[in-house]
C-alpha cells in the first residue's frame, strides 16, 4: 500500500462491474483495494480482482450454521486487512446488527434506486410497473436498517416510454460506475463522514437525498 492512501476492502457476490469501476478509478481516486471478498466461489468479480493483482478471499455462507457466525468470520477476514473503509458492491447478504455496528461509519453500499424509494430487490421491474418517470441509484452509509442508511450521492436517470428492464438497468448501471468511485474518493480524501445518523461532505450535512446528479 502506498503511504497515505486510503485502503478499502470490497465485498461482492457476483459480476463485480462496480468492483471493476473501483479498480479502474483507484489510482486517480486516491484509494487502494487491499482485498476483495466474495460469499460466492463463482463470482466473476473474483476474476476481475485477480487480474488486477488484488488478493481475494471466498467465504461461503452455506458453510456456517447461522448468520451471526458467518458475519463474525467475515468481520475477522476484513479486519485482517485493516481497511479504513468497507465497500459493498453487489454483496447480496443481509448483515447482522453486530456486524453493521462494528463497521459503523466506515461501510458504504450501492443500491439501484432513489432511496428511500424502492428498497429491497427487483427495483427496475418495480419502477417500470409503477410507471415512474425517474429512477436511479444511491450510495449510502450502511446502518442496521436495510437500505436505510444516510444517503451520500444519487444519480437520477429518466425512465423512457419504451424501456425494458434491461435497458433501464443498463442506464442505471452506467451511473453506478461513475458515482461509486466518486463517493469512495470523497471518503478517501477525508471529505465524507457519517455523523449523527447523517452523511456529511466537506463539513455540511447532506440531508435525505445526499448529493443529486441528473443524467440522460
Ligand atoms: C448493482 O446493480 C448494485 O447496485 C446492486 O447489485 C448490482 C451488482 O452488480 N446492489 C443491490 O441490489 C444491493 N441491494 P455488480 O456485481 O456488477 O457490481
Amino acid at each position: 500500500m502506498t503511504t497515505g492512501q486510503c485502503a478499502i476492502v470490497v465485498l461482492i457476490s457476483g459480476n463485480g462491474s462496480n468492483l471493476q469501476a473501483l479498480i479502474d478509478a483507484r489510482a486517480s481516486g486516491g484509494f487502494t483495494i487491499s482485498a476483495v471478498i466474495s460469499n460466492k466461489a463463482d463470482a466473476y468479480g473474483l476474476q476481475r480482482a485477480a487480474q488486477a493483482g488484488i488478493p481475494t478471499r471466498i467465504l461461503d455462507h452455506k458453510q456456517f450454521p447461522d448468520r451471526e457466525s458467518f458475519d463474525q468470520q467475515l468481520a475477522r477476514e476484513i479486519d485482517a486487512f485493516s481497511p479504513q473503509l468497507v465497500v459493498l458492491a453487489g454483496f447480496m447478504r443481509i448483515l447482522s446488527p453486530s456486524f453493521v455496528q462494528h463497521f459503523s461509519g466506515r461501510m458504504l453500499n450501492i443500491h439501484p434506486s432513489l432511496l428511500p424509494d424502492y428498497r429491497g430487490t427487483h427495483t427496475h421491474e418495480r419502477v417500470l410497473e409503477a410507471g415512474e418517470t425517474e429512477h436511479g441509484v444511491s450510495v449510502h452509509f450502511v446502518t442496521e436498517e436495510l437500505d436505510g442508511g444516510p444517503v451520500v450521492l444519487q444519480a437520477v436517470v429518466p425512465v423512457l416510454a419504451d424501456d425494458t428492464r434491461d435497458t433501464l438497468a443498463a442506464r442505471v448501471a452506467r451511473q453506478e460506475h461513475l458515482i461509486y468511485p466518486k463517493a469512495v474518493s470523497w471518503y478517501a480524501a477525508g471529505r465524507l463522514r457519517m455523523k449523527d445518523h447523517a452523511a456529511w461532505l466537506d463539513g455540511q450535512s447532506l440531508g435525505s437525498t445526499g448529493v443529486r446528479e441528473y443524467s440522460q
